[in-house]
């Protein structure tokens, strides 16, 4: 079975959903001797088996896929409709409708049976911890299956269903929080602290996420955990398929700052702050309610090259970030980092 240990550099492109991580993304990084994910949250198991066929026709190196954990939580329709209402005049602006939201599981069932059928190197999941049920046939299949999780409990909790490594994200990630559920007010406690929690309890391989883009920290990471998963530090990677707003935006002076906020997909998630996150604060806890609900204005916003109204997602650390092929910006990094953990 695949370890992070194994690999010739402990760099990991995060996976990130939606189009920013693309085939091209994760076999750059996997070919100079890290690895990826291949996302497969809000894809169904057909694009999800593309995705994975695409990758490997651009690598022989191992690779993983993530995905999303659909969640069965009560959605409480009356804030859902405040929400839709709030947002109204601006969808109004954009001449774009706000629909209703609808159960979506993500064909979540079929994709556990496509990665069984034909696995990958190993697996992550992420809003949520499926039980053995679910992870012992994609173990037995030799895939190595990890849990994202946010907070001390989670990783106990994860530890405790079986698996075989954690991601352990702190609140500088960039992105949605991994939290297991939905309504969790995320842990605050910073990366390495929750990670020094993490690692002095749980004796599991650990990869470690949220604002690692500059050597130092990463160094400090690694003397903790055995792979580090940056997502920000690839968003201007020439093979990133993220969006021409959101690539102006991470490098624009006028967004001086991120938040992390429910309003546009009703989960925590951290992004630049713009009008959209200052005007909406009072989001539902709905996940993906609220994100089927602003999705067409998101959508209509970027098509008409305002900003102001895209989810800009971005960790703590996004001033760093670089516009350069990912093999470069991955050997550069390694670089300035392996003096840095040799000397420990
Ligand atoms: C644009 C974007 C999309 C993301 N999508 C996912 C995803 O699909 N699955 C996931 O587990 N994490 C996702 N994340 C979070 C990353 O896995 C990781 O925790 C985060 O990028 C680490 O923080 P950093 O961005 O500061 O490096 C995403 C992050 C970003 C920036």
């Amino acid at each position: 079975m695949f370890t992070f240990s194994s690999l010739d550099l402990p760099i990991i492109v995060a996976p990130m959903a939606g189009g920013p991580s693309t085939p091209e993304l994760v076999a750059a990084v996997a070919d100079v001797g890290g690895t990826g994910f291949v996302p497969a949250g809000y894809l169904d198991a057909t694009a999800m088996t593309d995705k994975i066929r695409a990758t490997r026709k651009l690598t022989d190196r191992p690779f993983g896929v993530n995905l999303f954990v659909p969640n069965d939580d009560e959605v409480d329709g009356t804030a859902l409709d405040a929400y839709r209402a709030t947002l109204q005049p601006v969808a109004d602006r954009f001449g774009v409708e706000l629909p209703q939201h609808r159960h979506d599981d993500e064909d979540f069932a079929a994709k556990i049976a496509a990665l069984q059928r034909d696995p990958v190197a190993f697996v992550s999941f992420t809003f949520g911890l499926p039980d053995r049920s679910v992870i012992e046939p994609l173990q037995s299949a030799a895939i190595a299956v990890g849990a994202t999780v946010t907070s001390l409990d989670e990783a106990r909790a994860a530890a405790a269903v079986g698996y075989d490594f954690l991601v352990v994200q702190g609140p500088e990630a960039g992105g949605h929080r991994g939290t297991h559920h939905a309504s969790t007010t995320p842990d605050d406690t910073p990366l390495l602290p929750l990670l020094a929690q993490v690692v002095a309890e749980i004796d599991l391989p650990v990869i470690a996420a949220g604002g690692l883009i500059e050597a130092p920290a990463i160094a400090d990471a690694l003397s903790l955990a055995d792979a580090v998963q940056l997502g920000t530090a690839y968003l201007l990677a020439t093979e990133a398929g993220t969006s021409a707003i959101h690539r102006a935006a991470l490098q624009d002076q006028r967004f001086t700052e991120t938040v992390t906020t429910r309003c546009f997909t009703g989960r925590p998630a951290r992004a630049l702050r713009n009008t959209f996150t200052t005007e909406f604060t009072d989001a539902p806890a709905a996940y993906p309610a609220v994100h089927q609900i602003t999705q067409p204005l998101r959508k209509a916003a970027a098509a008409a090259g305002d900003a102001h109204y895209v989810h800009l997602w971005a960790g703590t650390g996004w001033r760093a970030t670089v516009s350069a092929p990912a093999a470069d910006i991955t050997k550069a990094l390694w670089a300035r980092v392996a003096p840095l953990v040799s000397a420990d």
